[in-house]
C-alpha cells in the first residue's frame, strides 16, 4: 500500500478544471517530485491533500485512511506537514518562535488534558523543545535563532519554513517549490537536506519543483501534470524524455524540462 494514494481527484474553480481525475501514488521512503508548467495544478493538488481545498470528486488516502475531507488543522496531527509556495511565516517573530509556534499549534495537548494531566503537557513541552533544537541544528539555523524573520534573507526564511514543517515530526512532508528564489549555493544545500530528510530522518518527501536539476538530483520518481491532468510518471529520466512532457514545457520561458 502506498503511503499516500490520490485517486481520480478532480477540482474546479468556476470554469477552470484545475485538476481532472488525477492519480498519484507516493511510496514510503521515496522523494517524489511533481512537475508541470505554471498553472498545471500542482499547488491545487497540495491544497487538496492538505485539506485546504475540497475536491469535487476522488480521494486522498494516507496510511490507509481517507483524508479527503479532513480539516487542514488536523492534517499535521496525522503525520503530514507542508511548506507554502509563498512563505507563511510570522514576519515579526523570531526564527525560534516561528518554529515553536508551528509545533504548538498542531501538537500540543488539548486544553482539558493540559488542565487534568499537567505532567503530560510538561512532557510535551520538553519533547517539543528538544525536537525544535534538533531541527535548528539540522538546518544550520543556530546563528539566526533569535533573529526576526522580516530581517532575514529570503533563502533563510525558506529554510525556517522547512524547519517549522520538520519540527512537526511528519511522516510525509509536502514542499511547494522549495528551490524557487534560492541562489545556487542555497539550492545545493537544499538538495543535501532533502537527501538527509529522506535518509536520516526517514521522512517521505513529495515536492513541487520547477528546477529540473533539483528534480534530477533528489527525486526517485516523478509525476508530471499539465492542464490539471497527469501526463507522465516514472523515473526523472523517463518523465523528462516523455514527448507529452517535452511538449508541455515548450513555450515555458525557461524551457525547464527540455534544457535540463
Ligand atoms: N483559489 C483559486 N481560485 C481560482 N482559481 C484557482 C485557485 N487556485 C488555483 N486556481 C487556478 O487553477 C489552476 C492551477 O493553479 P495552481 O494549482 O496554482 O498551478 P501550479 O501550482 O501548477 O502553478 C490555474 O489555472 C489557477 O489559476
Ligand atoms: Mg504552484
Amino acid at each position: 500500500m502506498p503511503l499516500l494514494e490520490v485517486t481520480e481527484l478532480s477540482k474546479k474553480f468556476g470554469g477552470v478544471h484545475a485538476l481532472t481525475m488525477v492519480n498519484l501514488q507516493v511510496e514510503k521512503g521515496e522523494v517524489h517530485a511533481l512537475i508541470g508548467p505554471n498553472g498545471a495544478g500542482k499547488t491545487t493538488l497540495f491544497n487538496c491533500i492538505s485539506g485546504f481545498y475540497r475536491p469535487e470528486r476522488g480521494s486522498a488516502v494516507f496510511k490507509g485512511r481517507d483524508i479527503t475531507r479532513t480539516a487542514p488543522h488536523k492534517i499535521p496531527r496525522l503525520g503530514i506537514a507542508r511548506t507554502f509556495q509563498n512563505l507563511e511565516l510570522f514576519r515579526n517573530a523570531t526564527v525560534l518562535d516561528n518554529i515553536m509556534l508551528g509545533r504548538y499549534m498542531h501538537k500540543r495537548a488539548s486544553f482539558f488534558s493540559e488542565a487534568l494531566f499537567l505532567s503530560k503537557a510538561k512532557n510535551q513541552e520538553v519533547e517539543a523543545r528538544r525536537r525544535v533544537e534538533e531541527v535548528i541544528d539540522f538546518l544550520d539555523l543556530q546563528p539566526y535563532r533569535d533573529r526576526v524573520i522580516a530581517q532575514l534573507p529570503f533563502g533563510t526564511q525558506k529554510c525556517v519554513e522547512l524547519a517549522r514543517a520538520l519540527a512537526l515530526d511528519p511522516e510525509l512532508i509536502l514542499l511547494d517549490e522549495p528551490a524557487a528564489g534560492l541562489n545556487s549555493e542555497e539550492t545545493r544545500d537544499l538538495c543535501f537536506w532533502i537527501e538527509d530528510i529522506k535518509e536520516d530522518l526517514e521522512i517521505t518527501v513529495l515536492l513541487v519543483e520547477h528546477n529540473m536539476r533539483v528534480v534530477n538530483e533528489v527525486a526517485d520518481r516523478v509525476t508530471a501534470l499539465d492542464f490539471g491532468a497527469v501526463i507522465a510518471h516514472g523515473t526523472p529520466e523517463e518523465v523528462q524524455q516523455h514527448p507529452d512532457v517535452i511538449q508541455a514545457y515548450l513555450g515555458e520561458d525557461d524551457g525547464a524540462a527540455a534544457s535540463a
